[in-house]
């Protein structure tokens, strides 16, 4: 979500401050680094992105003795997927320094011609080029044949997605004409905006969920690991520059583009050569007015030195070159009606205000929803149900109100105010110090929280259910089979439904109720993480297990929590690495009697260790992973694995290479086959429970 910046003037600023702000800059580039080119999933948009960045590079040359986070001024993308071979680029891919105004482009233009001495007589051409809003790709061919294709990564370490890249019609396999002996063909992956319209479509069909625009949508087309999906979307590219080149003659930037066009690559249509900076501007104002009509998207003009001499002599610094500048597009704002205020509550309790408007189209999409982020946000704009509002959408992404058109305001409007209560479950709501959002405490119960909550309850350092993903538990949620964490234990009732539901065989039934039964042998502080409390991590979890030991214990003593208890409120608060802020959480949460209630039930379905101080002794299964099969005779199989884990091993339901020991009971089946097929040790349940009286003696 995007927040308003409002920045010093550096020479405001003590080195002191410069040096902290720098830090917090260098962070939240960071994150939304992370966000945009490794999950493909920005939250801010470009605007408030660039703005950011611009201010890093202001207080950085602004303050040059503070120690400046080279990761951030040189980095240009991302580092490389897993998943996907690296290939390092033979040339840096590099980015472009943005301009924003006539007056920022009049500087780069001076700028060039500062540095190359050119006096007025001398005319500085510059080719003007579409900013497309793709990916970039570095395509390598030698004596014509292409060898592998690359995406930017962190402009020095890429990603090989060559057989992605070869599904894509626009780029060629062999290239014929005049082709020097190694070449490398740069320029942007896109998705049109009619395909990306298609892609959603059937996305949405299957029941997945929607890309949020087009780049978003080619870049998770691109980075398939299955070239079969990449083939089955339809991308395109340009070509706009190069890597590496061996000696061939070409004198300038435009007769490289005119040599990828007579090789089979698509070159845009609107690059133009310009002589001056009233062309490149009046070039720049012409395409933005036909943004709109282009059937892909652009955010900006790029501006490049027409002549190489020119643009060898300038080279780059940290990671864009001297002699180009991408030129953006303002962010197009339109004044609407804001018809409704609803509160949204995410899955982790958080209350959002989301802005129905009536609809307009701003940036070439209806924008109909907005958000407004928190309550702080509403009343510092002073945003009101009726309001006409500014509304804002840069680049691509969230659209937001940038202002409120007082003047349009009806007499008899009123201040809104934000809900006290969650609109879901009805519960109470709470703002913790110094935090922007406002959260239900509901926990378990709060229906819009529910199945992420399940979801945490089963993962693997909770109660580690397999079989039982996010997939299975929406669709049990839906169906009403399962409402709280209790709900699970008691999900044979609806076995015979379950036959029923596709994708589910008899196999997979018995595996998850097999994973749901060896489940309820649990350790104290995995069910305590497993409860999702705010703030209450593993560590937390650990702690608290540690103090309290068993469940009846802390279940008692949180409850004299809740009744004001002095004694039980400093026990809690006083524990190492517990404050009142975590006892604080702990509070609202054992103060519902809805979570009180989804304890007790599972105190009787599990049963839950008490808490026993970890071995420190290295033993034989420490770390082993070990599966069961068959009838066990000595113990029941839940106990069976409490008792392995508590010796330190680690117990899974399906066989693998990394299954250390198999353990079968009577009548084993085909698990004892695959072990055998894997080379895994089998034991006997005897050996097993040698091996085990070994390790206690
Ligand atoms: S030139 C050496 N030209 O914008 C300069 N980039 O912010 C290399 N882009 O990484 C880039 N259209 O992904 C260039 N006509 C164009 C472009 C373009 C889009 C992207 C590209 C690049 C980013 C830089």
């Amino acid at each position: 979500m995007n927040k308003e910046l409002r920045y010093k003037v550096p020479s405001e600023l003590l080195e002191e401050e410069a040096k902290r702000e720098l830090a917090a800059l260098a962070e939240e580039i960071k994150i939304h680094d992370i966000e945009y080119y490794e999950d493909n999933n920005p939250t801010v948009d470009d605007v408030y992105y660039d703005g950011l960045r611009r201010r890093f590079d202001t207080l950085a040359s602004y303050f040059p003795r503070l120690p400046i986070s080279t990761e951030i001024m040189e980095k240009v993308g991302s580092a490389p997927a897993a998943g996907f071979n690296k290939i390092t680029h033979s040339e840096p891919m590099l980015s472009l320094a943005n301009a924003f105004d006539r007056e920022d482009v009049l500087e780069f233009s001076e700028r060039v011609r500062r540095f190359l001495r050119l006096g007025p007589e001398i005319t500085l051409e510059l080719v003007a080029e579409p900013k497309i809003d793709g990916l970039s790709a570095s395509l390598r061919y030698e004596k014509g044949e292409l060898i592998y294709g690359a995406t930017r990564g962190d402009g020095t370490t890429g990603e090989d997605i060559t057989k992605n890249l070869l599904t894509i019609g626009d780029i060629p396999k062999t290239l014929t004409k005049q082709v020097p002996d190694v070449l490398e063909v740069r320029g942007e992956v896109y998705m049109t905006k009619s395909a990306f319209e298609e892609l959603n479509v059937s996305q949405e069909a299957i029941g997945k969920s929607k890309f949020s625009n087009p780049r978003n949508a080619a870049a998770g087309s691109l980075r398939q690991l299955d070239p079969s999906i990449t083939a089955a979307r339809s991308l395109n590219f340009f070509a706009y520059s190069w890597g590496q080149v061996s000696s061939m003659k070409i004198d300038t930037h435009f007769d490289f583009l005119n040599l990828f066009e007579m090789n089979g690559f698509v070159v845009n249509e609107l690059t133009e050569i310009c002589n001056s900076v009233d062309q490149v501007l009046s070039c720049h104002e012409k395409i933005h007015k036909r943004r709109e009509q282009l059937p892909y998207e652009i955010d900006g003009m790029v501006y490049k030195v027409n002549r190489l001499d020119w643009q060898n002599r300038m080279g780059s610094i940290s990671r864009s070159p001297r002699w180009a500048v991408a030129h953006k597009f303002p962010a197009e704002q339109i004044e609407t009606r804001l018809i409704q205020i609803d509160i949204q509550v995410g899955r982790t309790g958080v209350l959002t205000p989301v802005g129905r408007l009536e609809p307009v189209k701003v940036g070439g999409v209806i924008v109909s929803n907005v958000t407004l982020h928190n309550e702080d946000e509403i009343q510092r704009k002073d945003i009101r149900v009726g309001d006409r509002v500014v509304v804002q959408r840069a680049g691509d992404v969230i659209p937001q109100v940038v202002r409120v058109n007082r003047d349009a305001r009806s007499q008899y409007s009123e201040k809104f105010i934000f809900p006290k209560k969650c609109p879901s479950c009805g519960s109470e709501t709470r703002r913790g110090e110094g935090e922007a959002a406002r959260k239900c405490v509901a926990g378990l119960f709060c229906d819009a929280q529910a199945v992420e909550r399940l979801r945490h309850f089963v993962s693997k350092n909770a109660l580690d259910i397999e079989g039982l993903g996010e997939k299975q538990i929406r669709s049990f949620w839906e169906k009403g089979w399962i409402r709280n964490p209790a709900d699970i234990f008691c999900l044979k009732r609806y076995r015979d439904e379950l036959e029923m539901l596709p994708g589910w065989g008899g196999k997979s039934i018995e595996n998850l109720f097999e994973a749901i039964e060896n489940s309820r042998v649990t350790k104290f502080d995995r069910f305590i993480y497993g409860l999702g409390i705010p703030q209450v991590g593993q560590q937390t979890a650990k702690l608290l297990a540690e103090n309290y030991i068993d469940i009846e214990h802390w279940q008692i003593e949180m409850i004299r929590c809740t009744q004001g208890d002095e004694v039980a409120w400093d026990l809690l608060t006083n524990i190492d690495q517990i404050g009142e802020s975590v006892g604080q959480d702990l509070l609202d949460f054992f103060n519902q009697k809805g979570n009180l209630d989804i304890i007790n039930a599972l105190a009787t379905e599990l049963s839950i260790e008490p808490y026993v101080p970890e071995k420190t002794s290295q033993s034989k299964i420490t770390g082993k992973t070990v599966v069961f099969t068959g009838t066990l005779v000595g113990m029941g199989r839940a106990e069976a694995k409490a008792f392995a884990e508590k010796n330190g091993a680690k117990v899974s339901n399906s066989i693998s290479q990394k299954t250390d020991y198999l353990v079968a009971g009577e009548a084993a089946g085909t698990k004892a086959k695959k072990a055998e097929q894997l080379g895994v040790s089998i034991l006997s349940e005897q050996e097993w429970m040698a091996m085990l009286d070994e390790e206690s003696s």
